[in-house]
C-alpha cells in the first residue's frame, strides 16, 4: 500500500484553502446556525420512530432511551464543536478526518456521511409521507394503496421481510423533488424558509408537551421497562437483554439505538461552517445549543406520549398526532399532523442541503469528480449539479425502501462517523497540541473516549444485520476509491512548499 493512502491534509493547507475563490457566501450567524441545527434534528425521529421504538423495543423506558442517546450525542457534539472551531470549512467530519487520520479514512467517512445525509433524507421523506397521509386522512381523503408506501417492510410479528402490496411511496418522492428544486435555487431563500418552519415545529412540540401533560395516565408507565433496561447484541447473539423474533436485541439500549435517529442533524451545523459569519465561535454554539434544546424536548415528548397511550397501543405511523386522537382530541390531531409535516420538511431541507456540501469538499480534494460535485451555479452560487444528483438518489431510495430498514442503516453509519470524529480529536490533540482551538472540548481525553464507548455500545444495540449492510456499503466505497479517488486525489500530487512541512 502506498503512503498516499494515509497522507494527511496539512492543517496549514486547510487554512490556506479557506482563503481561496469559489467559496460559499458567509451569511449565517449563531441564531441562524442553531435554527439550522434544530431544523435538522426535530423530525421523523421524534414524530414517527418514537412509535416503533416504544411499541417494539423499549416501552415507556423509551424516556430513558432518549436520555442515553442524548448523552452519547453530547460527547460527540463537544468533539464536533472543537473541530468545527478549528477547521471551519465545508465538509464536516470528512475534512476533520482528512486532517488527522489520512486520505483513506477521510474517504471512508465521506462515503459514510452519505448514509447520514442522503440515506437519512430518504428515511425522513418516508416520515413526511406518513404524516401527509395522516393529515389528509382526517378529511377522509385516501391515496390509492399502491402509491402509499415502499413495496416491502419488516414485520416484527414474524421477524421477516414481507410484501406490503404497494408499488412505491409517491408522497415521499414528491416532497424530495420539491426540496431539491428549492435547494438548487439557493441558501438565502432556504434559510428564511427553514427559520419559519423551525418556529412552527417548536410551537407544536411545546403544544404536545403542555397539552399532552394533562392527559398523562401514570398507569401507562407500568410496567416501565417491559423489554428490560438493556438490549445489547454481538453479531446476532444477544449478550444482555431480551431477544426479538429474528434475534434482534430488545430493551432500553435497543430503543436508544433506534431513536438515536432523532438526534442526527446537530452535526450538520458543521457542514455550514463555510457559510458562517464567525465560524470558530458560532458553529460550536450552533451545534451544542441545538442539541441541548432538542434533548430536553425529546425527553418531555416521550414522557407525554408513553403516558397518554399504553405502549403497545401507540400508533407506529404517526404516533404523536394519533395519541391525541386516542385521548379524544381530534382537533389537536390535525394541528400536530400539520406541525409534524412542517417540521419534517425542515429536516429534509437541511439534510439535503448538507449532502452536496460534503461532496463539494470531497470534489475539491479530487476524490469525486469536481466537474459534477464541485460545480457551483454561476447565478445561484449553489452546488446545483450535486444537489440534483442527491435528489435523484434520495427520491429513489424513498420510493422503494422501508423506513425502519433505512433508519437503522443511517444510525449505524452515523454512529461510526461519531466514533471517528471522537478518535480524531484525541489524535489531533497529540499531533497538533498548539493549533488554535477557539473551542476546546472539556475533559479530554475522557469526553472523546466516553463518546467512542457510548456510540459503539449503541452500534451493538442495533439488529446485527446492520453491520453487514454497513460493511457492504463501505466495500462499495473502497472500490470507488481505488478506481477513482486514489488516482485523482489532489493531495497525492501536492508537495509541501519549502521550508519542508513536517507533516508525514
Ligand atoms: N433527526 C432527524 C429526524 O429525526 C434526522 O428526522
Amino acid at each position: 500500500m502506498g503512503s498516499g493512502l494515509f497522507k494527511r491534509k496539512p492543517y496549514e493547507l486547510l487554512m490556506e484553502e479557506m482563503k481561496g475563490e469559489n467559496r460559499l457566501r458567509r451569511i449565517l450567524g449563531p441564531v441562524g446556525l442553531t435554527s439550522l441545527g434544530v431544523g435538522a434534528i426535530v423530525g421523523t425521529g421524534i414524530f414517527v420512530l418514537t412509535g416503533v421504538a416504544a411499541a417494539d423495543k423499549a416501552g415507556p423506558a423509551l424516556i430513558l432511551s432518549f436520555c442515553l442517546a442524548g448523552v452519547a450525542c453530547v460527547f460527540a457534539a463537544l468533539c464536533y464543536a472543537e473541530f468545527a472551531s478549528m477547521v471551519p470549512v465545508a465538509g464536516s467530519a470528512y475534512t476533520y478526518a482528512y486532517a488527522t487520520l489520512g486520505e483513506l479514512l477521510a474517504w471512508i467517512i465521506g462515503w459514510d456521511l452519505i448514509l447520514e445525509y442522503a440515506v437519512a433524507s430518504a428515511t425522513v421523506a418516508h416520515g413526511w409521507s406518513q404524516y401527509f397521509q395522516n393529515l389528509i386522512g382526517i378529511f377522509d381523503i385516501h391515496l390509492p394503496k399502491g402509491i402509499t408506501r415502499a413495496p416491502f417492510d419488516f414485520n416484527p410479528a414474524t421477524g421477516l421481510l414481507t410484501g406490503t402490496g404497494t408499488a412505491f411511496d409517491l408522497p415521499a418522492v414528491i416532497i424530495t423533488i420539491i426540496i431539491t428544486l428549492i435547494l438548487v435555487k439557493g441558501i438565502r431563500e432556504s434559510v428564511t424558509f427553514n427559520a419559519t418552519m423551525v418556529a412552527i415545529k417548536l410551537v407544536i412540540v411545546l403544544f404536545v408537551i403542555a397539552v399532552g401533560a394533562f392527559y398523562i395516565n401514570t398507569d401507562n408507565w407500568v410496567p416501565f421497562a417491559p423489554f428490560g433496561y438493556t438490549g445489547i447484541a454481538f453479531f446476532g447473539k444477544t449478550l444482555i437483554g431480551q431477544t426479538g423474533l429474528n434475534g434482534e436485541p430488545l430493551g432500553m439500549f435497543a430503543g436508544a439505538a433506534m431513536i438515536f435517529f432523532a438526534y442526527i442533524g446537530f452535526d450538520s451545523v458543521s457542514t455550514h461552517a463555510e457559510e458562517a459569519k464567525n465560524p470558530s465561535k458560532d458553529v460550536p454554539i450552533g451545534i451544542i445549543a441545538s442539541l441541548l434544546i432538542c434533548t430536553v424536548l425529546y425527553i418531555a415528548v416521550s414522557a407525554v406520549i408513553t403516558g397518554m397511550v399504553p405502549y403497545n397501543k401507540i400508533n407506529i405511523d404517526a404516533p404523536v398526532s394519533d395519541a391525541f386522537m386516542q385521548v379524544g382530541l381530534p382537533w389537536a390531531q390535525f394541528l400536530i399532523a400539520l406541525g409534524a409535516l412542517t417540521g419534517i420538511t425542515s429536516v429534509l431541507l437541511v439534510m439535503m442541503l448538507s449532502q452536496p456540501r460534503v461532496f463539494l469538499a470531497m470534489a475539491r480534494d479530487g476524490l469525486v469528480p469536481p466537474s459534477i460535485f464541485g460545480a457551483i451555479h454561476p447565478k445561484f452560487r449553489t452546488p446545483w449539479k450535486s444537489t440534483i444528483l442527491t435528489g435523484i438518489f434520495v427520491g429513489t431510495l424513498a420510493a422503494l425502501l422501508p423506513l425502519r430498514i433505512l433508519a437503522e442503516l443511517v444510525n449505524i453509519g452515523t454512529l461510526l462517523a461519531f466514533v471517528i470524529v471522537c478518535s480524531a480529536v484525541l489524535i489531533m490533540r497529540r499531533t497538533h497540541p498548539d493549533a488554535k482551538r477557539p473551542f476546546r472540548a472539556p475533559f479530554v481525553p475522557l469526553v472523546p473516549i466516553l463518546g467512542i464507548i457510548f456510540c459503539v455500545l449503541l452500534m451493538f444495540a442495533l439488529p446485527s444485520e446492520n453491520w453487514l449492510r454497513l460493511l457492504a456499503w463501505l466495500l462499495i466505497g473502497f472500490v470507488i476509491y481505488f478506481l477513482y479517488g486514489r488516482r485523482h486525489s489532489v493531495m497525492s500530487k501536492w508537495r509541501p512548499p519549502l521550508p519542508v512541512d513536517n507533516e508525514k
